[in-house]
């Protein structure tokens, strides 16, 4: 026999007994971007690798350690891989929402995508090198009402998917004004405990001193009293985090102050926000997150745009519903129509009619015996089965009891198996 070719690691495949809660999970996802207005927007599974250098940062994790690089065919021009799969939506819908001059559009946009993302990173659970997100986007809105619904809308996910001990995390990053003396004030304490922090962070400490404080290693008594964002925030900056949090108060919206909460792409000004299972705070464990990028519009060549976003990880939601049991909504029963010798036409006519009704339908398309075609369809999971003969009615098994009405109308089948 051949050898047989695998996954490739970091990737699953999504079996039909799983696919059910993705299923569910996505029918929440695309109701609530109808009720909150969002218009869905697609945009390539790949683009140019300066897209995401540029808009997400050279020191991000995702570009500099992570970037799926794709390389146009052999001896092609683009042989190199000027592309790389997309570690995330953001900088391409930004970059879409310039490239077709988005903005004269009457705004703010609302967008909105459910998709695959990816990123080369060491797989265990909860993190793949495929995983999907639902995105929801605005674009043209300084806030920070827009700030509070978008934290608001993500509370309100996990509640309609079923998920309960979710909890919200929120800081303030600053902006241009104020970042840079949160920097210094963060340069200036870490520096001083060089010798203490993981080769990373000594590595960013220069370039990035805000990833320092989300460095799983970093010792517990240094992150307890590393300066804090919301101390350094210029005077709009912090008028602006009060209102939101003024906001989600009015709201009823449960959230916790997080002050190492700095996400880990660089496009990020003031508002930052993230979601986790109680108990699971920590980078990696992130059931969705987001946040304010005012600049980036701006840095991907477009004019000044304010921007703010959620992304939601649909693959960690997941897990989080299989691990409190979270029971999903029950199928529409499943009808199997059967039939003797060859009436085939019979059973795929009445399946047609069946279907026209709404009704889920597996007609049996063999010709063996009765009594094997109705084992199948109860190992199928069939609720009930049709069984077609010569007359216009039929009889009508239920699977479940085994008892048996016959010569009854497409119109009473129809009828019995809806109640
Ligand atoms: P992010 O925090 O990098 O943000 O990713 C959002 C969510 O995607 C995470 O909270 C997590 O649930 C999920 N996720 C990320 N990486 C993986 C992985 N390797 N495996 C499984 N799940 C993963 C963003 O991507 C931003 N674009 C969010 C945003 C939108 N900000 C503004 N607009």
């Amino acid at each position: 026999m051949a050898k047989t070719i695998t996954a490739p690691r970091g990737t699953r495949d999504l079996l039909p007994e799983e696919t059910q809660a993705w299923d569910q999970v996505e029918a929440v996802a695309r109701d609530l971007a109808r009720r909150y207005a969002f218009e869905r927007i697609e945009i390539p599974l790949f683009e140019r690798v300066e897209l995401f250098a540029r808009g997400l940062g050279e020191s991000s994790d995702a570009v500099e350690k992570e970037m799926f690089r794709v390389a146009g065919a052999k001896g092609s021009n683009e042989e190199a891989a000027p592309w790389a799969l997309r570690p995330e939506p953001t900088a391409g819908i930004v970059r879409a929402f310039i490239e077709h001059g988005m903005h004269v559009r009457p705004g703010p946009l609302r967008l909105t995508l459910i998709g695959p993302m990816f990123r080369y990173d060491r797989p265990q659970a909860g993190r793949y090198r495929q995983f999907s997100q639902w995105d929801v986007e605005v674009i043209g809105d300084a806030g920070p009402a827009v700030d509070a619904e978008l934290i608001e809308l993500g509370h309100r996910f996990y509640a309609e998917v079923g998920l309960t001990d979710v909890v919200t995390r929120i800081n303030s990053i600053g902006d241009a004004e104020c970042r840079p003396l949160y920097r210094e004030a963060l340069i200036h304490y870490f520096a001083a405990n060089e010798g203490r922090l993981s080769e990373d962070s000594r590595r960013r400490l220069r370039v990035n001193p805000l990833r320092v404080l989300d460095d799983k290693e970093l010792a517990p008594d240094l992150a307890a009293d590393a300066p804090r964002g919301i101390d350094h925030l210029c005077g709009s900056c912090r008028e602006h985090f009060d209102a939101i949090r003024a906001l989600l108060d009015a709201l009823g919206v449960r959230y916790e102050l997080d002050h190492r909460l700095v996400r880990g792409l660089d496009y990020y000004t003031r508002t930052a926000f993230e979601f986790y299972v109680a108990g699971r705070e920590g980078q990696q464990q992130a059931l969705g997150g987001g946040g304010r990028y005012d600049g980036l519009v701006e840095v991907l060549g477009g004019r000044p745009t304010p921007g703010i976003g959620l992304g939601i990880g649909l693959d960690r939601t997941i897990l989080a519903m299989e691990e409190q049991g979270v029971a999903l909504p029950a199928r529409a029963p499943l009808i199997a129509v059967l039939g003797t010798g060859d009436d085939h036409a019979r059973r795929l006519g009445i399946a047609a009619t069946l279907r026209e009704a709404g009704v889920v339908v597996r007609p049996d398309g063999s010709s063996r015996k009765l009594g094997k075609q109705l084992e199948s369809a109860s190992k199928a999971g069939a609720r009930w089965a049709v069984i077609v003969g010569e007359a216009e009615a039929v009889a009508l098994k239920d699977l479940a009891s085994g008892e048996q009405r016959d010569a009854v109308s497409i119109e009473e089948v129809v009828a019995a198996v809806s109640e």
